[in-house]
């Protein structure tokens, strides 16, 4: 079958449609079948050795690319009880090794699937897993309830889109930073107040928020100047380690990484089906055109996913 594969770290030209065998499922595992599989930034990241480089990455001598999959169930490991052949399903792949979601075939646990969204195409679930659980998640880390405030930069991102959404279901009032041309698309999300990309964050947003924000989720990886617009005793959530403010003012300052959650997943395919979470598309692309497709992620600029259709 094939799959897009690394043997070695650099641009876009060392991604390889390699020819592997079918992967077979183990104890609690199933194979999907893929019907798309999302380009996210950790594949850049792998594919440039980034990941390597910061001790993410076990030295592999092949590394297979993709995290994010929808596709039908195609075989059963022993011991699986919550799937069976044939059902659509979405999932998180966060192991490395070869193959990954960028294949025919993917060999997953069964607590890293949820059902997919009967609503919506498969290219469109594929693109839910990594940023609705990293969303989901980010949230979750905040602790914050009705009421409360929270920062989301990177907004108009694919994190950010649904962390607004995820925000106002639970009451947390968001203050949206994106660039100036995004307001329609973040305020369309749920955002209470708009704030333009700015070099002086903190100052912008304690102007809507005086006092600043109860926590901040910074999902365009803006570091201290986000951290600028929290309050004392706040939370601040990053999503790249090596980015995450020290803490100050009694600030805590906490580090998401992403894991696979099925349970978690599967709140999140039937918020899709009730209207209460939109998926964004940018393109659908041939498995062969990864290459392109990790240009495109890295030009910036995109408003939805680029998926893969092996
Ligand atoms: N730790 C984890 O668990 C985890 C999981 C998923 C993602 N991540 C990381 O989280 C980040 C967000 O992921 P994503 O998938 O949402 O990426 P994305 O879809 O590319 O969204 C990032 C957004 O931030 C915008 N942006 C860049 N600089 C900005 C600034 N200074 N102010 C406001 N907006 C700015 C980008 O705009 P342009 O497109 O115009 O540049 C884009 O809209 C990435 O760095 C990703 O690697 C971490």
């Amino acid at each position: 079958m094939r799959a897009v594969i690394v043997r070695r770290f650099g641009g876009p030209e060392v991604l390889e449609i390699a020819d592997l065998p079918v992967p077979e499922p183990g104890v609690g595992q199933l194979r999907v079948r893929v019907a798309a599989a999302a380009v996210n930034r950790i594949d850049l990241s792998t594919r440039s050795g980034a990941l390597s480089a910061a001790g993410l990455l076990p030295p592999l001598p092949v590394v297979g690319l993709g995290w994010d999959v929808a596709g039908e169930v195609d075989a059963v490991g022993p011991g699986v009880r919550r799937f069976a052949v044939g059902e659509k399903v979405i999932g998180l792949r966060d192991l490395l090794s070869a193959p990954g979601a960028q294949a025919e075939w993917v060999v997953l646990d069964e607590d890293a699937l949820a059902p997919a969204p009967r609503t919506v195409a498969p290219e469109l679930a594929a693109t839910l897993p990594l940023i609705g659980l990293t969303a989901a998640r980010s949230l979750a880390l905040t602790g914050l309830g009705v009421g409360r405030t929270l920062l989301v930069t990177g907004a108009a991102g694919g994190v950010g889109g649904l962390l607004l959404e995820l925000a106002a279901l639970r009451g947390v009032r968001t203050v949206a930073v994106a660039d100036a041309a995004d307001e329609e698309l973040v305020r369309g999300c749920g955002a209470d107040w708009f704030v333009a990309r700015t070099e002086r964050l903190g100052a912008a947003v304690r102007a809507v928020v005086p006092g600043g924000v109860d926590a901040v989720v910074d999902a365009a990886v803006v570091g201290v100047a986000a951290h600028e617009a929290l309050r004392g005793g706040g939370t601040f959530v990053a999503l790249l380690a090596p980015f995450a403010p020290p803490p100050l003012r009694a600030t805590r300052v906490v580090v998401q990484e992403v894991r696979a959650d099925g349970a978690r997943l599967a709140e999140l395919s039937a918020l899709v089906d009730g209207g209460q979470l939109s998926l964004r598309l940018a393109d659908r692309l041939p498995l062969i055109e990864v290459a392109a497709a990790h240009e495109r992620v890295a030009a910036g600029g995109l408003r939805g996913r680029l998926v893969l259709v092996p």
